[in-house]
């Protein structure tokens, strides 16, 4: 047994999105978002499932903050509904939407944990998609006024903004397999997206410090994943690059080093000059902190019929998989060393996001025992202790989520949280995944 001990002062957190625990989707002037009409219409989730009600974390979230409390946490992310603070995306503010986070806020604040407010998690107002979404340049307009409402009333108490969560994932589950909402089957469309997302990610940086009432980090989280090849081949090989092109650089270069690999690809060629305008990669080059999220790593073989990559991923065989991926925690440690070694960034980085669906139930005698959780998370935090001995210097580590939640198209299948969620009874128990997650903050360390 080794003792695992992490650098004094890391900051241990949770991450959620509106949402995923939210519910009120429609209460106290709150506009309606992608995610409301792609819920509605059947067919686009497992089971038709929707998030109306959720975890009703918005009549709740005394209770949440407590049971945050409870397991010591240092700071908690949460992402804000644009449509509850702007119904419309643009224009008329509702007062009440700003009120709900003004609470939150306090309420964190009043147990002594550290608010860091992600700005977009996927919910764009249905009003702005109805005007084109992500691959409408004036969505990155709306996007720093919006910034800019909710900076200047949270930023005397909020100093870490994150502009958003997932770009990618916004762009390539949105408008390229749709499988998210608003669900357009479109590559021209995902390129658009991608680069109106980042721009909006700049434009919002400059609003939000122009607005805020004390020095602020501003921040991104970014999905990213090692690639690996399927074979030894060179075609995979291939593969794997232009998969790690438009998967990882696709974000990491504009935002590090001012250049974008979108080129590299036949709908990128077709669309540069009418895209990128001129001054769009400085504006998007503005980071104080850099989030990761990591869940897994990327498997690929080339498939020259698979659009614009040409390369599908496929599933290696020898390691343990959940219900959503393949379970790779020395993948966190490639990944940061990669930045570290890539991109020299000058900015903090963390990571946002890890966490794992395992079945998992509530026992006779109340508790969860929910081992397998805990065993990825010690694998992880232990690869992520070993990129910081190799220099990599990790700020944090927040652990998604920090209850069951709405899973996106796979509805509430995937239990991903330190605390059960009965759906029924919206009851609250925390897991011993939760219990065990407490002690590792408390001694800034477990043994291994
Ligand atoms: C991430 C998302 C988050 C959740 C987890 C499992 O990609 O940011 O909302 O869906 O995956």
């Amino acid at each position: 047994m080794e003792k695992i001990t992490f650098p004094n002062g890391f900051i241990w957190g949770v991450a959620t999105s509106a949402y995923q625990i939210e519910g009120a989707w429609n209460e106290d002037g709150k506009g309606p978002s992608i995610w409301d009409t792609f819920t509605h219409t059947p067919g686009k989730i497992v089971n038709n499932e929707i998030a109306d009600v959720s975890v009703d974390h918005y009549h709740r979230y005394k209770e949440d903050v407590g049971l945050m409390k409870e397991l010591g946490l240092d700071a908690y992310r949460f992402s804000v509904a644009w449509s509850r603070i702007i119904p419309d995306g643009t224009g008329p503010i509702n007062p009440a939407g700003l009120d709900f986070y003004d609470n939150l806020v306090d309420e964190l604040l009043k147990k002594e944990i550290e608010p860091y407010v992600c700005l977009f998690h996927y919910d764009l107002p249905q009003a702005l998609q109805d005007k084109g979404g992500w691959p409408n340049r004036d969505t990155a307009l709306a996007f720093a006024e919006y910034a800019r409402v909710v900076a200047e009333r949270l930023s005397d108490r909020v100093k870490v903004w994150f502009t958003h969560n997932e770009p990618w994932v916004t762009a390539a589950a949105g408008y390229f397999d749709g499988s998210h909402a608003p669900g357009v089957k479109d590559p021209v469309a995902t390129f658009k997206a991608m680069h109106h997302l980042l721009l909006s990610h700049g434009l919002a940086a400059g609003a939000i410090r122009a607005a805020a009432r004390q020095a602020v980090k501003i921040g991104i989280t970014l999905n990213l994943n090692p690639v690996h090849p399927a074979t030894g081949s060179k075609k995979d090989h291939d593969a794997a690059l232009r998969m790690d092109a438009i998967l990882n650089r696709a974000m990491l270069d504009p935002l590090l080093k001012g250049t974008t690999p979108l080129q590299e690809f036949a709908v990128g060629r077709l669309l540069s000059g009418s895209l990128i305008k001129p001054g769009d990669l400085e504006v998007i080059r503005t980071l104080d902190l850099l989030g990761v999220n990591y869940y897994t790593r990327t498997v690929v073989k080339n498939d020259p019929k698979f659009p614009v990559v040409a390369a599908v991923q496929v599933q290696p065989e020898g390691n343990e998989y959940s219900g959503m991926w393949e379970i790779y925690p020395q993948g966190i440690h490639e990944l940061l060393l990669r930045i570290w070694k890539d991109y020299s960034p000058t900015c903090e980085i963390m990571v946002t996001e890890n966490g794992v669906p395992v079945p998992d139930g509530l026992d006779f005698d109340g508790r969860v025992r929910d081992e397998r959780r805990i065993r990825y998370l010690k694998n992880h935090l232990f690869q992520v202790h070993r990129a910081i001995e190799d220099g990599v210097p990790v700020r944090g580590y927040f652990h998604w989520s920090l209850m069951d939640n709405f899973e996106w198209a796979l509805g509430y299948g995937p239990r991903f949280g330190l605390i059960y969620v009965d759906y029924a009874t919206l009851q609250r128990s925390v897991k011993d995944s939760g219990r065990w997650f407490a002690k590792v903050i408390a001694d800034d360390g477990f043994e291994f």
